[in-house]
């Protein structure tokens, strides 16, 4: 199981700090939450402070776009380089476009799907895909409870790409901690986000490697 920690939870007034932290701390991917006002009811950061971050992470970026105008925030983001750019379907009229957007970009695509979004949404993009996002909380707030029915939604997502032979990754976004990780793990889950259980925790580098089974 890969582990990215999200920055969401991290200490602001540190952030080269944890950043650093987490990354000496051998996590796979550092996720950073963008949240705009409108399609979620948060505001977060942008790329002065996402490029500031970037300088300090060495390990590859994966961005979580959780705004009203993707394209926008895509153009923005990519001059930093992340591994992976992912948007919510719910909020893409266009998404087999933005997929091929992002990927003429050098980033590869992922979609995100809510918690009430069923993984058969993108059944005809999941070819497309490097990655797949499935929201086991509300996206908006950290430090939220886990939504037990993720690990169905993961499960059927597992035997759609296994059927078209993709290796599309599946990755479990809010709530992850060290009681739910085998669960995700045994539904075929590739990637987890975990914000408040790693930067909560006083021993950050042991709470990354106990989701890392
Ligand atoms: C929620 C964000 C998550 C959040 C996860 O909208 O997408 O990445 O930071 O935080 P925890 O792990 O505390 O649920
Ligand atoms: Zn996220």
């Amino acid at each position: 199981m890969k582990v990215a920690p999200s920055i969401l939870s991290a200490d602001f007034g540190n952030l080269q700090r944890d950043v650093e932290e987490i990354c000496n701390a051998g996590c796979d991917f550092v996720h950073v939450d963008v949240m705009d006002g409108h399609f979620v009811p948060n505001l977060t950061i942008g790329p002065v402070v996402v490029s500031a971050v970037a300088a300090c992470a060495t390990k590859p970026l994966d961005i979580h776009l959780m705004v009203e105008n993707n394209t926008f925030f895509v153009e923005l983001f990519a001059p930093l380089k992340p591994e992976y750019i992912s948007f919510h379907i719910e909020e893409e009229k266009h998404p087999h476009r933005l997929i091929q957007k992002i990927r003429s970009l050098g980033i590869k695509p992922a979609i995100v799907l809510n918690p009430h979004t069923p993984p058969e949404s993108i059944e005809f993009l999941l070819k497309n895909l490097d990655m797949v996002l499935l929201m086991s909380v509300n996206p908006g707030f950290g430090g939220q409870s886990f939504i037990d029915s993720v690990i169905e939604k993961a499960s059927r997502l597992n035997v759609m790409r296994n059927k078209i032979n993709s290796n599309c990754l599946i990755e479990v976004d809010g709530g992850v901690n060290d009681k739910n990780i085998k669960l995700l793990k045994d539904a075929g889950v590739d990637v987890v986000v975990a914000g408040s259980y790693v930067f909560k925790n006083s021993d950050r580098k042991k709470a990354i490697e106990s989701l890392q089974i």
